[in-house]
Formats: structure tokens, sequence, C-alpha cells
């Protein structure tokens, strides 16, 4: 499609949601929105990328700046225990059948297009013997874990990961406004060794940060060996001390 095309298509879409908007359908708004937003890179047009990110604003969705993240196969032998691993399964992606892929949600993790094992699991009361894995991960999966369940999540990583064992995560700052909002969401390019991948991953406000996941680290004996922070997006590589 014509980039001239794409911005007639992004305008009529974001004039139907200003007028739900104005008529208090906030679904169809949402919905509109979130083509719009789907479509408004091919045009490159700022103006109304910004348009786009007013009116979700309006609706109380609070969207980051788009992040990206190119990943590489880790280095382990073993079964990788992924957190979380439905949605997009981007780990699951990375090293298929070498994944045990976890998450609350059965749903998810029908929909993952992957050849890891997929298991319906709570993070905070995983069913594996102590001392299971050499890694496990967590994918932009805290974001969607409730903030009071954080703390349990680490204490049952460190139980089924062997002394050594390596728990990565990659997460996105969620800042604390004056202006509560409702959800927030992050559009986030995943770049693999063999495909890349556009996604957004949406949640209800809970804020964080990595000083959070620092703090639960030395609170759960793991040592903190690599890190870094790009954009909105960080990354924590610990090791399980023993
Ligand atoms: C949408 S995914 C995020 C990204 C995902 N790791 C990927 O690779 O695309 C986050 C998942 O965490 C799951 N989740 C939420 N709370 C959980 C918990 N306590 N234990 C395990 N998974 C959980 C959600 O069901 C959701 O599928």
């Amino acid at each position: 499609m014509s980039v001239m095309n794409d911005e007639k298509n992004l305008s009529q879409l974001i004039k139907e949601a200003e007028l739900n908007i104005a008529a208090g359908k906030q679904k169809e708004a949402e919905h509109q929105l979130f083509q719009a937003f789907g479509i408004v890179h091919q045009t490159r047009n700022p103006t109304l990328a910004r348009k786009i990110t007013e009116l979700l604003e309006k609706i109380g969705l609070f969207l980051s700046p788009p992040q990206s993240i190119e990943l590489s196969p880790l280095a382990t032998e073993g079964f990788i225990l992924d957190i979380g691993g439905g949605g997009e399964g981007i780990i699951g992606k990375l090293h298929g059948p070498q994944v045990v892929a976890i998450d609350t949600s059965e749903r998810e993790l029908s929909e993952t297009r992957n050849e890891a094992l997929k298991i319906v699991m709570d993070g905070s009361d995983l069913k594996f013997l102590p001392n299971s894995f050499d890694v496990c991960t967590a994918f932009f999966s805290f974001m969607y874990i409730p903030k009071s369940e954080h703390s349990k999540v680490f204490q049952e990583v460190n139980k089924v990961l062997k002394d050594n064992g390596q728990f990565l995560l990659w997460d996105v700052r969620i800042p604390s406004l004056k202006k509560q909002n409702r959800q927030f969401i992050v559009p986030l390019t995943v770049q693999l060794p063999n495909e890349t991948v556009q996604t957004g991953y949406g949640v209800r406000w809970q804020t964080q940060d990595i000083n959070h996941f620092k703090e639960l680290a030395k609170e759960h004996k793991f040592k903190v060996v690599d890190e870094w922070t790009e954009s909105e997006t960080f990354h924590l590589k610990l090791v399980k001390k023993h």
C-alpha cells in the first residue's frame, strides 16, 4: 500500500476514534487507535504519531516510546525455563525444544507458535524439583505479574535453578506519572537471528524499574553479573550464589 493511502486510512481512523471518544465509546476508540498505531510507522509522519499518542492518553492508555532489542542464542546446552512464556514466546523462538515455557494462561500458551514444551503453571509456585535448570528467563513477563508476587517468583526461580545457574530477565521501565493511566503499552521490535518480531505488550499500570529487580536479586541471593539499559528497556543477568 502507498504512503498516501496509509495516510488517508490513518486520518480516517483517527477521525473515527475522535468521534467515538466524544460519544463516550472508549472500547471502539481504543480499537481504532491500536489499528492506527499499527500503520503509523509506515508513514513516518510524526504529527499523526503524536496525535494517536495524545488520543490514547485521553482514554487512559500510555504508550511508551517504541523499543527494540536484538537477541542472540544463550550459551547453554540444558533446558531453559521461560517464565511467562506465552505471548510471542520469544525465548521459545530462539531456543525451540530446549525451552520449557510456563504461563498461567492456557490461552496465551496455546496461541504461541514455537517448539517449546508448554505447561500451565504459576511462576510464583513452580512445580519442578529444586536444582533442575541451568538457565531461567523472563522476557517482558514481570510487567504482567502483579508486583506483590515478584518476590515469590524470585524465590521460586532461585529454588529450581542449579548452583551458579543464571536468571536472565528483560523488561521495561514503567514510570510513575502524575496523571494515573489505566494501561501501559510498549511497542517492541525483537530482532532474532532468523526473524524479526513486531509486537506490543500492554498491561495494567504498575511501576517498575531496574532497581526494583536489583533489590529483589539481592534479597534472594543472586549476584548481578551483567546489566544494561537502553531507552526504556533493561536487562539483568543474575547468577544463583551458593
Ligand atoms: C504476554 S507475555 C510477555 C512476553 C512473553 N514472554 C513473550 O516472549 O512474548 C507475559 C505472560 O506472562 C503471563 N503471566 C502473568 N502472570 C504470571 C505468573 N504468575 N506466572 C507465569 N506467567 C504469568 C501472562 O499470562 C502472559 O502470557
